[in-house]
Parts: structure tokens; sequence; C-alpha cells
């Protein structure tokens, strides 16, 4: 059977810390054996030692797949509600009273896509009422779950939380790919408003005069010093007075920031 030694353990912490800036737990032996388990048997690996010397900076393909099977992807449509409520009646018109005409959201830890659109959902809803155009990017480490999110196909449990009216309106219902259920397909209208990019957080932000940047549930497995850095390597990235999300269960309150709490998890740029 495969085991993992504490030396062992403590080597793939130090890549996926080096790679993602993510600190893996203790409680995550058992996943990460769960998870590697089949690619050291393709790799007709019998330990972790065998593994991890294969990990090497240079090693792109084998650290691209280490990275896509240890993050940790969860997330679904309207994830934290209140914020897109707020979203939508509070911080949209505030933009338009402003003069903006052109919103541009940054999604950076999008996962298998449910924010992004979730935010093209509620922007195309908004643009119906209101003289706007807005463009979404989308951006995570993990290269599978971008591909996923450009597929745009969820099973129930993701979209439990989309109202039926928005349902009916931006996804199309198709025979489940595996047994008997149905999935959900995001239209085509809300894909064409969403770019899909990797990035690494760590890394230089690539854009720049973000109306608002979303960055929920991943500041979490940060430790302080790279949340810090994670936060204002993408501070400079939001316009004056733009906003900065973050989830329910995450603050900035142990690191410097020139961010403002204005509400659950939002922040306004001074
Ligand atoms: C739990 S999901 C959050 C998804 C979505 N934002 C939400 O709140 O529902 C966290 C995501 O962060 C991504 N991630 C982890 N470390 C990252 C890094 N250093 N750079 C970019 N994305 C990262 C993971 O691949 C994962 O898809």
């Amino acid at each position: 059977m495969l085991s993992i030694s504490d030396e062992e353990f403590e080597g793939i912490r130090r890549v996926m810390f080096a790679q993602t800036g993510a600190r893996l737990k203790e409680s995550k032996r058992p996943l990460v054996i769960a998870r590697l388990r089949k690619r050291l048997e393709e790799l007709n690996l019998s330990s972790f030692s065998q593994y991890i010397k294969l990990l090497t900076p240079n090693n792109d393909a084998e650290l691209e797949y280490f990275v896509n099977a240890l993050t940790t992807n969860e997330t679904f449509f309207f994830r934290h509600t209140m914020q897109f409520n707020y979203l939508y009646e509070v911080i949209l018109p505030t933009l338009v009273e402003s003069g903006n005409k052109k919103i541009e959201i940054w999604s950076g830890a999008s996962s298998t896509g449910e924010e992004p659109y979730s935010i093209a959902i509620a922007l195309t809803e908004f643009a119906k009422k209101n003289n706007i155009e807005f463009k979404i990017h989308a951006s995570d480490i993990n290269s599978e779950v971008i591909a996923e999110a450009k597929e745009g196909r969820y099973d129930q449990r993701a979209v439990k939380e989309v109202p039926e009216s928005l349902r009916k309106k931006y996804f199309k219902e198709v025979p489940a790919k595996r047994g008997d259920g149905v999935e959900y397909v995001v239209s085509d209208e809300i894909k064409r408003k969403v770019t899909f990019f990797e990035h690494n957080l760590q890394h230089t932000a690539p854009l720049k005069n973000m109306d608002i940047i979303f960055l929920r549930n991943v500041l979490i497995y940060f430790d302080k010093d790279i949340k810090e850095k994670v936060v204002n390597l993408l501070e400079p990235s939001i316009k004056p007075k733009g906003y900065f999300f973050i989830s329910l269960s995450e603050n900035l309150n142990d690191i410097r920031t020139g961010l403002k709490l204005i509400e659950s998890g939002i922040f306004i740029k001074q």
C-alpha cells in the first residue's frame, strides 16, 4: 500500500508552497496520497521520494500536473449571495452614477468558472436596464479548471443557488454525461463576456484599471506573508474607488493594505 513518510510529506509541502504559495496542512496527508496515487502508478514509481525527485524547477509538465492535482477548487454559482446583491444594488449603480459606462472585473481565483459566470449574469441583467458595457476577466493557476470553465457545463449542485428565472434564461439543460440526471450549460451570451487565462497570484498582475477584483476563498490557503504579498500585487490593478471582494470566511485584518472594509468581505480602494 502506498504511504507517505514525514520527510516525503515535507517535500510535497515544500514544492506546493514554492509553486502556489499555499501551505498544505498536516490533515491533507490522505488527500495527497489519494490525488497523486494514480500519477505514481502511471509513472511506475513506488514511493513519493522518487516522485519528488521529478518535481524539478524545469519540469513544467510535471509541476503543472502536481499543482492541478493538489489545489482545492470547490466553488458554486452565486456563492455568498449577499455579496452579489450588494454588487447589483449598491456597487454597480455607484459606478454608473460616477459616469463609468465600461465596467471591467477580474476574478483572480476563478476555479471552474462559477464565480466569473455569476458576475457576468449579474452584469448582463444590470446592463439590460442601464446603458453600460462590461468585460469579465477570469484566471486561475490550475490549467484543468480553466479548461472546464471554458466548457461551461455544470451539475445540479453547482447551480443550486441560481434563481430559477436566471437559470432558465442563461443555461441550457442537457442530459448528464454520466447517469440519468441533467446538467446545465452556460449560454453563449454569458460565455462571450468572460475571458479565461492562467495566472499565478504570486506573479505580477497582468491586468490594470479594474473596477472590481474578486479574490474569494483563496487567501485562506496562504499564510500572512503570502497573503500580504498577493493582495499588494493586486491592489495597484484596482482603480481608485474600485472594489475588492474576498469571501465571508476571510479577512485582511492582519496585513498592511490601503483597502477599506465597507461590507462583509467587500473593500474599497481609497
Ligand atoms: C476554492 S477555489 C475558489 C473559487 C471561487 N473564487 C469561489 O470563491 O468560489 C480556490 C482557487 O484558487 C486557485 N489558486 C490556488 N493558489 C493559486 C495561486 N497561487 N494563483 C492563482 N490561483 C490559485 C485554485 O486553483 C482554486 O481554483
